[in-house]
């Protein structure tokens, strides 16, 4: 049975009880985007996939598709065929005769001595057009990729968005991950450029970012593939912010190269529906990270119709996202939904409790914010430092999203009556990287929320939940199981970049019907999650089936972890645990044993603990690494960690007897628990 043999992370199925219901206001409602429930008649299964035109809809074409699916090559579908757009059009140019002068985004820098930037519809435009000329100058052009290695500025998506307006594919990699980890993915994707900037801020400190790109290069340059050139951006345009030199003949400072591009517009071009917007990595199984590939017209419906009915985003609403760009949340839903919409979206640079945990509530009343969209570990960590922080300032949310994990009831009924001051609706969002957009979530004017909950499916989306036999466990049994969608949607990613066998192999092969059949029937999609729906039809999710690690809403892949443990030469075997943690869910933990001869010291450790932040960065840092005498096995020799983490958690190794070597794991378990 699935619930047996799935790892739940958040032993959240053991400790949550059924919870009671909350109601979106009358005013909310009101005014909402969303409020006739025959959406959910309109997106029936029956009427799959057709029902998405409307999502197509939204956005304005060059040329109307021709056919909604193509499903003669399961299961890479293609959405709108015959169609085309461009993205940067669609998220720029088509809303300046209405409001030209309208703030696009607001930009907050960490520190608070610099006023914020408003840069409008008008700007936005200007400074995409200059930086597709000079990017079009390199010799850009559509198909190619470019790798984005930078911080929470708006010269993030501006690069995003020049890159679109040419059809070039960008991949962004999270600014906090490791210049070597940027290196693998430019040499994955064989891009021709690497995007990034000098520096940035973050709790307090400017940090050098420059030096990572060095280490970016040459690493893609040992792993085969040699970049065009390297693009810096200036923290503070004029002035170059970073110790690390200048590569002469590669580097190119953007903002001096720009000075010849002052006036320059490229007109967008004219994309077909199903080429690739964006590749965005992401953890699995292997050590290979996975680049997902999303489509420019399926993706970019998917996620101005998400943005629309679930984040209900309206034009006089100012909508902040407080997550980082270089994750799929930060693409789909602070730069491509909320711009094609026409929205007023805000980037902020620094960590959220700079200089004090009052700091997004500042911003919130300053700029007026009426949508805040977060992560529970920020939701945890806000309410810890500072939970009575959002009563000491006078802004009014209308409605809150969580994404990324699960959020404990007790943690959501702060988030509701001291952030939201029981004026907002709750909207808690299962999705993932693969999936574009949305999956699970309540539709906020039309359900009643209920912590703990992702809620019932959102239009267009129909989950299915699987025991490992095939079975399908109903709702209301109680069963957890493996959560599929049985249609395709226009969010879902086309491929892996490179990995088209691992695709199908990851997301398909499990429930597959019929391999030959081009009928989507028969292509459940495995999401990697388990799951259990409640009587009312919500679903709960319980955490990954995968060997992929879920800290603070970043997905992290264990054998990431332990292949960069093992680059320490003292390291024989590494072994990686995802284990409770009060303020961000998870976190890992490292098992190690050492080739014979070595002994275990703090120096070993700290070597152990910074090689993971070199090949990775430091959010994938161990919370502790512990150096065993031996791993707990089984007779075929795998690594238990079933074991282990119970270890970490304190908690019941359960029976250890069929175990090769059942007296470890006492010797491990005096160790942790001194
Ligand atoms: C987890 C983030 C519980 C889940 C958008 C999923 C969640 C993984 C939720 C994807 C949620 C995401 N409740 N768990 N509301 N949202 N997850 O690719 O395990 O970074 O598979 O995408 O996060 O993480 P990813």
């Amino acid at each position: 049975m699935a619930d047996k043999r799935t790892p739940d992370p958040t032993g959240l199925d053991v400790l949550w009880r059924e919870e009671d219901y909350f109601y979106p206001s009358a005013k909310f409602i009101g005014q909402a985007n969303l409020t006739d429930p025959s959406i959910f008649e309109r997106f029936a299964l029956e009427n799959m996939p057709d029902a998405f035109r409307e999502y197509a809809d939204l956005l304005s074409w060059d040329k109307y598709w021709e056919k909604t699916l193509d499903t003669s090559d399961p299961p890479f579908w293609k959405w709108f065929v015959g169609g085309r757009l461009n993205a940067a059009y669609n998220c720029i140019d088509r809303h300046l005769a209405t409001q030209r002068n309208k703030t696009a985004i607001h930009f907050v820098g960490e520190p608070e001595n610099e006023a914020t930037e408003h840069i409008t519809y008008q700007e936005l435009w200007v400074r995409v057009n200059e930086f597709a000329a000079l990017l079009k100058d390199m010799g850009l052009k559509a198909g190619d990729r470019v790798t984005i290695h930078m911080p929470m500025v708006p010269e993030l998506p501006i690069s995003m968005l020049a890159c679109a307006r040419l059809g070039v594919i960008h991949s962004v990699v999270f600014g906090g991950f490791s210049g070597k980890a940027a290196g693998e993915r430019a040499d994955d994707s064989q891009s021709r450029l690497l995007i990034t900037m000098d520096s940035y801020w973050r709790a307090g400190k400017l940090l050098d970012h420059k030096e990572k790109a060095d280490i970016a290069y040459d690493e893609s340059e040992k792993a085969g593939h040699k970049l065009d050139a390297v693009l810096i951006w200036q923290r503070y345009p004029g002035k170059y912010s970073s110790p690390t030199t200048l590569v002469e003949g590669r580097d190119v400072v953007v903002n001096d190269r720009l000075t010849s591009f002052r006036g320059r517009r490229v007109k967008p071009v004219s994309m077909p529906a199903e080429a690739p917007l964006f590749l965005m990595y992401t953890s699995g199984t292997t050590g290979r990270p996975k680049g997902m590939q999303h489509s420019i017209g399926g993706y970019l419906s998917y996620v101005t119709g998400t943005s629309k009915f679930i984040q209900d985003l309206q034009p006089e609403d100012v909508y902040w996202c407080m997550a980082d760009i270089g994750w799929i949340t930060g693409h789909s839903y602070i730069v491509y939904g909320p711009l094609a919409l026409g929205a007023s979206t805000v980037m902020y640079e620094g960590a959220p409790t700079f200089p004090d945990p009052g700091r997004p509530w500042r911003i919130a009343e300053e700029l007026g914010v009426t949508i805040f969209h977060t992560s529970p570990t920020a939701v945890r960590s806000l309410r810890k430092v500072g939970p009575d922080e959002p009563a000491k300032y006078t802004y009014h949310f209308k409605h809150m999203t969580t994404v990324g994990e699960p959020i404990e009831p007790e943690v959501w009924r702060w988030y509701y009556d001291v952030v939201g001051k029981r004026e907002a609706v709750i909207v808690d969002t299962w999705w993932q990287t693969e999936t574009g957009g949305f999956l699970c979530s309540t539709t906020p004017a039309l359900h009643k929320m209920k912590p703990g909950s992702a809620g019932p499916a959102v239009p267009g989306i129909h989950p299915i939940i699987y025991d490992d036999d095939g079975n399908v466990v109903p709702k209301g049994s109680g069963r957890a199981g493996n959560i599929c969608i049985q249609n395709p949607w226009p969010g879902l990613a086309q491929t892996i970049w490179g990995q088209p066998e691992r695709f199908v192999e990851t997301y398909f092969a499990r429930y597959c019907k019929d391999r030959s059949s081009t009928d989507w029937r028969d292509w459940p999609y495995l999401a990697g999650d388990a799951a259990v729906q409640a009587e009312d039809g919500y679903f709960r999710i319980l955490g990954r089936i995968d060997d992929v690690i879920n800290v603070a809403g970043h997905r992290l892949g264990t054998k990431e972890i332990e292949s960069a443990a093992l680059t320490v030469k003292e390291v024989a075997e590494a072994a990686v645990v995802p284990a409770k943690d009060e303020i961000k869910g998870v976190m890992p933990e490292l098992y190690v044993s050492l080739h014979p001869g070595y002994e275990a010291t703090e120096a070993l450790q700290k070597k152990i603990v910074d090689a993971v932040a070199t090949e990775l960065g430091p959010i994938a840092k161990p919370r502790h690494v512990w150096v065993v005498p031996d791993m707990p096995k089984t007779r075929s020799g795998k690594i238990m960690r079933r074991v282990l983490r119970s270890l970490s958690d304190k908690g019941d190794a359960g029976d250890v007897t069929t175990l090769a070597n059942p007296e470890v794991v006492d010797a491990i378990r005096s160790q942790v628990e001194n």
